[in-house]
């Protein structure tokens, strides 16, 4: 067709196009609006000129969303047993429905993973979220699957839906148009053109987004219309009206609307004004919760601020941009902030420009949301050697293993952390398990009884080496 924009990039340093900045979307749109359409919606968009596609390869995690994620908790879980996984999802307070989509995606790429990858010595699989779409009561999230096993994989899902109802990426094209469309995207990655045509539509249109231009983007993941070597590629497609539902209509329009986003206030930190802890001086250690901030971190933060105790808390990106108020508090209540990587993957596993990345997103996140940069960062599972990139920050690992993700134990989690209880050591938990949650007054009373004062890695450690890693005061490489 003339006009058409067919541009391909084969470079293994191309990332997927980044949404503009203008696509942020406010965040009260979505809270507080119900189903249905709102008085702040654009107008129903009219095709501005002739439907046109332009090709792009997907190389990376970064799928690019510069949204905004909208109030809600990001629930995370992590298998440590082998095959490794850990899974982000939100979990948004109304969208039922969605929610359950969203869980059922979630679980289905676990379970096949644990399944393929049984007998696996390494392998890996992170599942991370992006909000693809928040207003006028309609949400979209966008759930990333990646392994870092040997054939590296990147699949991604967006998934719809409003306080009643949702809608998968394929819903949002006519039923009548979606052979059509298939065989369009095959022109334009210059593939073969299916012969099931409604299995493709299966695999192909599983992810599609709008842009705030009204441009429709498909992201077709590897091996679902090309061969699987191919890798991933995003068709943008301008002026898509025609191929859209009722459902995509009402997507396109919500995308459309790019309410801004309020900006928070500064965070005044309370121990800003506390003396610290002279631990060279004092009986000292370090409580850590990682993986979070998830749905217990409240409960924590609120039995820690009673006790009046500090700790470290090495958050994930996702959940910092899924949770801002809960970096927030942690900040506010004087509490470490440290980097845990953005997909929790195994860092040894990683290109160094690909760790440096992990880790530089999260920061950023964490100074969006708190207005702090963190004081170190603890490689997931543990995992580093002395090639990982660190990102100009120190590592901090542990020398006093609760196994709280393990045991899901109050009592074993107490026992443990009080057992293993030295002077001048670093206690790891996880602020995503109930469990943890409920045995930390019982781990302080211990802990204070033993002469300690609960301090964070900071105040432990003082002045850190960046190129070093702490596993405790004394057990520094
Ligand atoms: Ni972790």
């Amino acid at each position: 067709m003339p006009g058409d924009d067919l541009r391909r990039n084969e470079g293994p340093a191309v990332r997927l196009r980044r949404l503009g900045a203008s696509a942020v979307i406010g965040l009260f749109a979505l809270t507080a609006c119900g189903s249905g359409d709102s008085g702040v919606l654009a107008p129903t968009p009219k095709p501005s000129g002739p439907t046109t596609f332009s090709v792009k390869k997907i190389d990376g995690l970064d799928s690019g969303s510069e949204l905004k994620p909208p109030r809600t908790t990001s629930f995370a879980e992590t298998s440590w047993s082998k095959p490794r996984y850990t899974t982000q999802r939100p979990d948004v307070s109304g969208y039922d429905t969605l929610n359950a989509a969203v869980e059922k995606q979630v679980r289905s790429w676990t379970e096949t993973y644990t399944k393929d990858m049984a007998t696996a010595s390494q392998s890996d699989l992170t599942v991370t979220w992006e909000t693809a779409a928040a207003a006028g009561g309609i949400l979209g999230i966008r759930l990333i699957s990646h392994t870092t096993a040997a054939d590296a994989a990147l699949e991604s899902v967006t998934i719809y839906g409003d306080v009643e109802a949702t809608w998968t990426s394929a819903d949002l094209i006519r039923p009548d148009k979606r052979n059509d469309l298939i065989k369009r995207l095959a022109k334009e990655l210059k593939a073969d053109t299916p012969p099931d045509l409604a299995e493709a539509a299966r695999t192909a249109l599983t992810d599609i987004t709008f842009q705030p231009d009204g441009s429709m983007v498909v992201r077709v993941d590897q091996g679902a219309l090309l061969p699987y070597s191919e890798g991933a590629y995003s068709v943008t497609i301008q002026n898509p009206q025609q191929y859209l539902s009722d459902d995509g209509v009402r997507v396109m329009r919500a995308t459309m609307d790019t309410t801004t986003q309020p900006t928070l206030p500064p965070v005044t930190t309370s121990a800003a004004v506390a003396p610290h802890v002279d631990c060279t001086k004092t009986k000292c250690i370090a409580l850590t919760f990682d993986d979070g901030p998830g749905p217990y971190t409240s409960t924590v933060l609120d039995t820690l601020e009673k006790n009046n105790a500090k700790a470290t808390f090495f958050v994930l990106g996702p959940s910092v941009q899924g949770n801002p108020e809960l970096v927030r508090r942690i900040a506010s209540l004087g509490m470490d902030i440290g980097n845990h990587t953005w997909s929790h993957s195994q860092l040894t596993l990683l290109a160094p420009e690909t760790v440096t990345d992990e880790i530089n997103r999260t920061s950023a996140a964490i100074k969006a949301a708190a207005g702090v940069d963190p004081v170190a960062v603890r490689p997931p599972y543990g995992d580093f050697n002395a090639s990982t990139a660190h990102g100009g920050l120190p590592f901090v690992l542990w020398n006093d293993d609760t196994l709280d993700w393990k045991n899901r134990d109050a009592k074993q989690t107490t026992k443990l952390a009080l057992d293993q209880a030295k002077d001048g050591g670093i206690i790891l938990m996880h602020d995503i398990h109930a469990s943890t949650a409920a045995a930390l007054p019982d781990i302080i009373a211990g802990l204070k009884q033993r002469g300690y004062t609960l301090v964070t890695v900071s105040d432990l450690l003082g002045k850190m080496d960046p190129k070093k890693a702490y596993f405790s005061r004394t057990d520094v490489r």
